[in-house]
Formats: C-alpha cells, structure tokens, sequence
C-alpha cells in the first residue's frame, strides 16, 4: 500500500468524524460561520497559517514547503443547500431547511485531512501548499457572485501567486472505487444573453414611417442558427438556444422595441469565444443595416471547468500510483453541472477530478441535491489519499 493511502486510512476516522460534524451542522453559502471556525481552529493547531474572511466566510490556509517552488491551491467547498434531509442516518442534519446534500461536508473534512497529511510531509515538498476552504460554491447564478469569485476578488490566488491549482467532487453517480481524472473540458459553461433592438414604433398600415424591430429580431434569430451549424467545427461542442421573445402585443402596432434573450453552453473556451464574438457581430451587424439600435447583454453564468493536459497527466500517474486498486477512468468524462472552481481554473491551470461515491447495496446512491442522498464514507479514503498524493507529487 502507498504511504499516502495508508496515511488516508489512519486518519479516516478523523475524517469521517469532521463529516458527521459537518453534516449534523450544515450552513448555506456565505453562512458557513461555525464550519469555517473549525476549519481555521483545525488549520492553526497543525501550525498552518491561517486567513479568515477571505472571500466572506472563505478560509485560507497556507503551508510553506521546505524547499522553494511552485504554489499549488487546493479548493475544498463548504456550503450546505436548502433542502430538508429526510435520510435515516444517525447524523441527521439538525439544521431545519438545510442540508449537506452535495457532500461538501465530504470535501470539507478531506481537506482537513489533506492538510494533516501534507504538513507532516512539509519536508519533502519543493513549494507551496494554499488550502482554499471555499464558502457558497452552490449559490452563483447570472446575477450573484459564488465563493470563488469572492475569494478571487479578496485575492485567494495572490501573494504567493497561485500557479496550479487542484480540485475535487464526491460523484454520486459512478460507484466508490471509481476515480475520474480527465484532461480538457468537464463540466459545460453557461451564458445567459438578451438583446433588445430599439426601432421606431408607427402604424402597422404604415410600415414605410417606421423602423421595424420584429423583422431585425427575426433575422437576427434567423442568422443565430448558423452559429452552431457554420462557424462552429463540427468537431467541438455548443449550444445557442434562444429561448424567450418579448416583442409587440397589438395587431396593428408596429413596436417600438423587441426584446429575445437565450442561453449558450460551450466546454471549450475557445468555442465560447467564438460562439459570443458571433452573435455579437451578428446581432450589431444585422440592427445596424435594418436601421435599429441594439444592446447586447451577456451574462456570465459559468466558464466550462477545463483540465490543463500537463497537470492532468501528472494526476494521472499520481492516481496509478497512490490508488491501485481504484477504477481509474481517464476517459473526458462530461456533466453539464455548473461549478464556479471554472473561474480560478480559467485564470490558473489546474486539475479538477471526480471521485465514485455511490454504494447501491447500502442503499447510498440518490443523485446529489436529492433530500435522501448520502455517500459511503470510504470515498472520503479516496479522495484524501489522491489529493494529498498529487499535491505532493506537483511540487516535488
Ligand atoms: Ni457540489
């Protein structure tokens, strides 16, 4: 057996012990007072320094290897949901309303335990280590800001500047044993867009007195459709959806105004790029020579979380190595679940892997968000060992 396994099998009942404690006192995002002041009180009697506030309720620590080197940031989310649990288990959240339903309790306690096994490794390692205990990874949208942009905004990746960064998710979906540690795109990014084209409203009898928004609005939507199908390569992935048009209510009203908005979802950021220089040259192209004025709004939900190949492939080994036995998939393994570690990933190369959570025989395998989901705690064995091992592993 690998040290860093065994090392993670010794300390699971300590692991499992910060679980239980978590989930029994789930927090929602931007809330996660008491699991952040276990975090930091945990984090200072190992003797790392810690930084609190950092993004709201965000914590820092920061462990500084023996030799010089690269600052690799390992990011573990806090937050609980709104859902009321309704499992059996005998660490029940006592949090009415609220639940750790996404296994950030998991992800919370295995950093904790990574940073147990990382400081007694301190010697060996050629760099940095920053543990990134992050607030509020469920409550971003198109509107409000998530833990991770608040972090960022507080300066998470700098001094020492972050050069890589590392990131987990529990997976309800695939068994324990399974371990997924794929290089490119793994989770899609989304954009909400709305365009409003102004014109000059008249009498539908006169359409010649008038600037018709409704026919610009049309051919705009028109010529949207050849986004995917002319300038995307057949070969990348996007979606351009317009899903909602707010124009005109009287028969024999020309508007003045036309409003239409719908989403976009790319993985690759180069296709997003692409996708949201086309609309915005077709959208101000077509007003333009149809004579209307238009605003363009794109709203960033999320960047696709994309693994940078070099970091990836070094995982890889790492996994190989430290979990043998493991069912260890390198396959692009692609959900269309939004994750806001896309916007330190989209700054820092970095590695963001899944690790199989499910036990059917136990009956552990609801879908994360569900009110009966749970996982078998042995994932956390997996998820600690592999995170510690390639954090080690990168700053060797
Ligand atoms: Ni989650």
């Amino acid at each position: 057996m690998t040290d860093f396994l065994k090392k993670a099998q010794e300390l699971f009942p300590y692991t499992q012990a910060m679980r239980r404690d978590f989930h029994v006192h789930p927090e929602l995002g931007f809330k996660e007072i008491r699991t952040g002041g276990i975090v930091a009180k945990e984090l200072e009697a190992l003797g790392i320094e810690v930084t609190k506030g950092v993004g709201k309720t965000g914590v820092v620590g920061f462990l500084e290897g023996a030799k010089p080197g690269p600052t690799v940031l390992l990011r573990f989310d806090m937050d609980a949901l709104p859902i009321t649990e309704d499992t059996n288990a005998e660490y029940t959240s006592e949090n009415a309303g609220v639940m750790h339903a996404c296994g950030h309790d998991g992800h919370t306690a295995m950093g904790l335990t990574v940073a147990k096994i990382l400081n007694e490794y301190k010697n060996e390692l050629a760099g940095n280590v920053k543990f990134c205990f992050q607030p509020s990874e469920e409550g971003f949208n198109g509107e409000e800001c998530g833990g991770a942009e608040m972090m960022m905004r507080d300066g998470v990746l700098d001094s020492p500047k972050v050069d890589m960064t590392l990131s987990m998710h529990l997976w309800n979906e695939m068994p324990l044993g399974w371990v997924n540690v794929a290089s490119g795109p793994v989770m899609a990014g989304a954009e909400e867009f709305h365009i409003k084209l102004t014109g000059k409203g008249g009498h539908g009898a006169a359409p010649h007195t008038t600037i018709d928004p409704v026919t610009a609005a049309m051919q705009i939507i028109n010529a949207l459709q050849t986004v995917v199908s002319r300038n995307v390569s057949p070969l990348d992935t996007a979606v351009v959806s317009v899903t909602s048009v707010d124009i005109g209510t009287a028969f024999n009203v020309i508007p003045q105004e036309a409003k239409f908005g719908g989403t976009i979802r790319t993985f690759d950021l180069n296709v997003r790029k692409l996708v949201i220089e086309r609309i915005e040259k077709i959208t101000h192209g077509i007003a333009e020579a149809m004579g209307c004025k238009a605003e363009l709004k794109i709203v960033r939900v999320t960047p696709a979380v994309a693994n940078n190949a070099s970091i990836t492939e070094k995982v890889q080994a790492t996994a190989r190595h430290t979990l043998p036995n493991a069912n260890l998939d390198t396959s692009g393994y692609l959900t269309m679940g939004a994750e806001d570690m896309a916007f330190m990933q989209e700054k820092v190369d970095g590695c963001y892997f899944f690790i199989g959570s499910n036990n059917k025989d136990k009956n552990l395998d609801y879908s994360h968000h569900h009110p009966k989901f749970d996982f078998d705690e042995q994932a956390l064995v997996n998820g600690a060992a592999l995170m510690a091992s390639a954090a080690a592993d990168l700053l060797k």
